[in-house]
């Protein structure tokens, strides 16, 4: 199958990582509109219209389904990508929330969700959630994490002090959404100050465990064909996806 993988930048890579990792794609094309993000302090009307631009985009190509990595649009935007869309398109809020409810058996856990404010204000997170049966939720935007990540500030003094700064007044989490492509990235850092016992929700191993539940992947793909297309600066793009992704 060939996948379109749909971000509004780099942080998708995150989502791409774990395709690779499962070996699910013959094909992969990630495109990253490096030129207009960040989407997450967008508003709704103009995220919906990035989505739809990269659906034309996408048309170039003749693909078998499409995931939306971004959460940020995944929270706004699936409906009108679909109305206009030729295949199939797979968003990472409703997968999370799955693998949430998954990972979690008691309905009172507590889950803390983190995103971009768009993601947060969206409350996308908190209806899916909600008809899953879990409403002991925290949610907290937490954007600044994303030019951190940017930054390759995965550890150290600067992230630990927006962690205090975020999270002063956050119950102990039983799981914590990572609702941004940008979040697994500092995953580690986020293990460690919640403890072990948190468990973390990875937007990629969360589509990832959401499609193997829909299809039969019968053959696995050791090395598939990704082509990166960005809205600027592609050649930055593929440096990171090298770097990230070990390519
Ligand atoms: N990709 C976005 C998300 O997952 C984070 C970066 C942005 O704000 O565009 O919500």
């Amino acid at each position: 199958m060939k996948v379109g993988v749909f971000d509004s930048g780099i942080g998708g890579l995150t989502v791409v990582k774990s395709l690779l990792q499962h070996q699910l794609f013959e094909e992969i094309i990630y495109y990253g509109d490096t030129a207009r993000v960040p989407y997450g302090i967008k508003d709704k009307n103009t995220i919906i219209r990035y989505g739809l631009e990269t659906i034309e985009f996408f048309k170039n190509f003749e693909l078998d389904l499409i995931i939306v990595a971004c959460n940020t649009v995944s929270a706004y935007a699936l409906d009108e990508m679909r109305d206009i869309s030729n295949c199939p398109i797979y968003g990472v809020v409703k997968a999370g929330a799955i693998a949430t409810s998954n990972a979690l058996k008691d309905k009172n856990s507590n889950i803390l969700v983190l995103g971009t404010k768009a993601t947060i204000n969206s409350k996308a997170y908190n209806t899916r959630l909600h008809s899953l049966g879990y409403d002991n939720f925290q949610t907290k935007a937490t954007g600044l994490f994303v030019p951190l990540v940017e930054e390759e500030i995965f550890s150290g003094e600067i992230l630990e002090a927006t962690f205090k700064h975020y999270f002063k007044d956050i119950k102990q989490p039983d799981a914590v959404i990572l609702g941004c492509t940008h979040f697994p990235l500092i995953a580690p850092a986020l293990q460690a100050y919640f403890g072990e016992d948190t468990q973390l929700i990875h937007s990629g191993e969360a589509i990832v465990e959401y499609l193997e539940s829909k299809f039969t992947f019968s053959k696995k793909y050791e090395n598939p064909h990704i082509k990166f297309f960005a809205s600027e600066n592609p050649d930055a793009l593929k440096a990171i996806a090298a770097k990230w992704l070990k390519i």
